[in-house]
């Protein structure tokens, strides 16, 4: 519990950090000016020496699959290595061949690499080598793997996303790799979406707070990433990935600019002004226009705007897709042309030179100018100079000592505790005495992939034989905790087909409690594409036979999106949702189970209760005026329930009335009125009553995490200043209007005035 409440108190100075950032509104990178000055300097000089061709190979980044051997996963073919770094000047490399690598295979890997890069090409220029870490070096054999983001949100704590920052930059620079596509920073407003779980959840504050401190976390508080133990973090999908109307992924979004601006641009101002070295383009459309090719989003927005000084890299193939996909380029080359010019410096071809090709016949034909080129090229040579991989590009062994630690694994431990969430639990049957006799049924009991989803290990996440055998499913980590013949396990059904479920229901009439563990199966992006929220019938059968078994019924639900349960939630007795926990899910959860962990978890989405209301907690007044139109989800965002009670008391908002350039505080009181020690997330809710643009119900403005004794009570404090306030106003730009205002903290709530002075 102490090193919860110091993170309690680092999450704290995190947040200030944070309000510093974004009031700054600019890139804080806090660099030496001679030192950025000198590296200007270098890569003027590097640039003088280019030809075109190595200046547009820079710019190609292909998939490790283009060098590799047929035959063998781990292996590289020298001569297609030398045909993509000595003949196309290829200056990125990507991914894995199919799955994660030892830390041997990758420094095998890079290492040949790099040594043709620096002995065989002429001014030996190191190759810039990317890999998807999103939850950990998750294509790093033996690393240590956290919750997927939006489990992460859940625990509402900056500090441990900042920690798993922290120990993903250290592992995957163990792996030899200095840049990571991480943090996804799309906002998780459409729960269909497959992508739902690397988001940090539906709203822009609590995401912006999360995705600073993980950039902070992968770069140094002074963002220096030539630092041995840190990478250069890809904020991506930029902008407006996540919210395709369909729910399918990269299908058509429809987004106004003010709503573009109010609810998805701020997590990506955020990162920027945290420093992020770079960012990766929006796969899909806006509107019409795929992101690829939209100067407007590219360049104007981004880099005017946003003031975002580092690199852009294309999605996998995006600038192909212009062409093949979105047809809005009549040839691949056009495609080129359309991109390059919209602003995007790198691209992920992936799987061939044609990029390459194309832009040198677009350059030598004056249809790209060759200062376009320059200005992408300064941007990849600098990222290259900042990450050191001059002065070293090899991996760095030393690094081997604490990958994959015991000191790692408890951080990540802990992440997952914080992050599972207990949403019901009738006549507190939860906690479980150790002595009950337990079924264990459902799909998601007994697998190591549905703990993790996509992105481990392989690209879907679904090969369960290359899980660590070691680690705990939900089944192993119970029968851990109680004597092995009081737990049976019957599976009932897959994911989606019924295996026994009578069998699964005798079974129940014999324990005491019945652990149905549903959800869904690992996968990610387009593959992970559903028709349906509702949870698959066979599951909700399952569960309604356990039901009507009497026997009480635990639902775990591990999942990547919230799937539609209100058919079994009423009889089932308690609930908790565990995201997708990552390796040390399962002992958590059964740490949760069995009352050793304390559950504080709260909902970063709204969890439906129908699939076709996807009301957010965030909407406007006229979705919730009256019987006809509710906010009437199964579980509100925000939410979570604890072994213990909180009672808050004492809000008070001060001055009652400001003018502009002031700020109020808010105290509230909170106490523990339960009988453990449990944390509660103090959450600050801002009602502007009555603006020009119809303003939300409410918006999340501050949180803190508090863990209190039984019996102890805390007052904290808050500071909301004008820009607070501000909204986007019907120009697109944010404003602040004079009038009244309402602050929510838990059941209690306070106004003020602003009034123009
Ligand atoms: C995904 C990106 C990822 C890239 C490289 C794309 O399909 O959209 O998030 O970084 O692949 O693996």
């Amino acid at each position: 519990m102490t090193d919860m409440g110091k993170g309690m108190a680092m999450a704290r100075a995190w947040i200030g950090v944070l309000l510093v950032l974004l009031a700054s509104g600019g890139c804080s990178k806090g660099k030496d000016p001679s030192e950025s000055a000198s590296i200007d300097r270098k890569v003027d000089e590097l640039l003088r020496k280019m030809s075109l061709e190595e200046k547009v190979g820079q710019m190609t980044q292909v998939t490790l699959q283009v060098v590799a051997k047929d035959s063998a996963h781990d292996e590289l073919d020298p001569e297609k290595l030398r045909n993509a770094i000595v003949n196309h000047h290829v200056g990125s490399i990507l991914n894995v061949v199919d799955a994660a690598y030892t830390l041997d295979q990758w420094h095998r890997i890079i290492t040949q690499i790099q040594d043709v890069a620096l002995k065989e090409t002429r001014l030996g220029i190191p190759i810039l080598y990317g890999i998807d870490a999103v939850h950990g070096a998750n294509y790093t054999r033996g690393a240590t793997i956290f919750p997927q983001n939006l489990g992460m949100a859940a625990t509402w704590n900056p500090e441990l996303m900042r920690r798993n920052g922290e120990i993903t930059a250290y592992e995957v620079r163990a792996s030899g790799i200095p840049w990571n596509f991480s943090p996804v920073l799309d906002i998780g407003r459409q729960p269909l979406w497959p992508r739902l779980f690397e988001t940090f959840g539906e709203d822009p504050y609590l995401a912006s707070v999360m995705g600073a401190a993980y950039v902070k976390g992968l770069e140094g508080d002074d963002n220096r990433v030539s630092r041995p133990d840190k990478v250069a973090a890809c904020t991506k999908h930029y902008l407006g990935y996540s919210f395709p109307l369909s729910g399918k992924d990269r299908t058509p979004a429809w987004i106004p600019e003010n709503m573009l601006r109010e609810y998805f641009l701020p997590t990506f101002r955020a990162a920027i002004a945290a420093g992020a070295h770079t960012v990766m383009a929006n796969s899909g459309q806006i509107n019409g226009v795929p992101v690829h090719a939209s100067k407007y989003l590219l360049t104007d927005l981004l880099r005017g705007e946003l003031g975002f000084r580092g690199l852009l890299v294309s999605d996998w193939a995006d600038i192909n897709n212009l062409h093949f996909r979105d047809r809005v380029a009549a040839s691949q080359k056009e495609a080129v042309k359309l991109a390059v010019m919209a602003g995007i410096d790198m691209s992920m071809v992936p799987e061939d030179f044609s990029f390459y090709e194309l832009l040198l016949q677009l350059v030598r034909e004056g249809e790209v100018p060759e200062s376009r080129i320059h200005e992408a090229v300064r941007r990849i040579l600098r990222l290259k100079f900042e990450l050191g991989l001059f002065d070293n590009p090899y991996p760095n062994p030393a690094l081997k000592e604490k990958f994959g630690s015991e000191e790692f694994r408890q951080v990540a431990l802990q992440a997952a505790r914080e992050s599972i969430t207990l949403l019901k639990n009738e006549g507190e049957l939860l906690p479980l005495p150790k002595t009950a006799r337990i079924l264990v049924t459902g799909p998601t009991a007994n697998s190591l992939s549905c703990l993790n989803g996509g992105w481990t290990i392989t690209w879907q996440g679904d090969r369960e034989e290359f899980y660590p055998q070691e680690k705990l499913t939900i089944l192993e980590a119970i029968r851990e905790k109680v004597e092995p013949q009081n737990v049976r396990f019957v599976p009932g059904v897959t994911f989606d087909r019924p295996l026994d479920v009578k069998a699964a229901a005798d079974a129940a009439r014999g324990v005491d409690v019945v652990i149905a563990c549903v959800g869904e199966p690992a996968y990610c992006e387009t593959p992970g594409n559903i028709v349906d929220l509702t949870l698959p019938e066979a599951q909700l059968q399952l569960v309604e036979a356990l039901e009507q078994t009497g026997v009480p019924v635990v639902l775990i639900l591990v999942e990547g999106r919230p799937r539609v349960v209100r058919r079994i939630v009423d009889r089932a007795r308690s609930i908790l949702m565990a995201y997708l926990p990552g390796l040390e899910g399962g002992q958590a959860i059964a740490e949760v189970l069995f009352g050793e962990v304390n559950p504080s978890g709260k909902l970063p989405i709204t969890y439906p209760r129908y699939p076709n209301d996807l009301t957010l907690y965030d909407h406007k007044y006229s979705e919730a005026n009256g019987p006809y139109n509710r906010y009437d989800p199964e579980w509100p965002f925000g939410f979570g329930l604890s072994y213990t009670t909180f009672e808050y008391s004492n809000l008070t908002v001060a001055p009652s009335r400001i003018a502009r350039g002031d700020s109020v505080t808010v105290e509230v009181t909170l106490r523990n009125s339960g009988q453990r020690a449990g944390a509660e997330v103090v959450q600050l809710y801002l009602s502007d009553l009555y603006a020009s643009v119809t303003p939300s119900v409410r918006k999340l403005k501050r949180f803190q995490k508090l863990v209190l004794e039984p019996g102890e009570e805390k007052t904290i404090h808050f500071r909301l200043g004008e820009e607070d306030l501000a909204f986007v106003g019907r120009d697109g730009r944010l404003q602040v209007e004079p009038g009244e205002f309402r602050i929510t903290v838990g059941p209690l709530s306070a106004g003020f005035e602003l009034v123009n002075r």
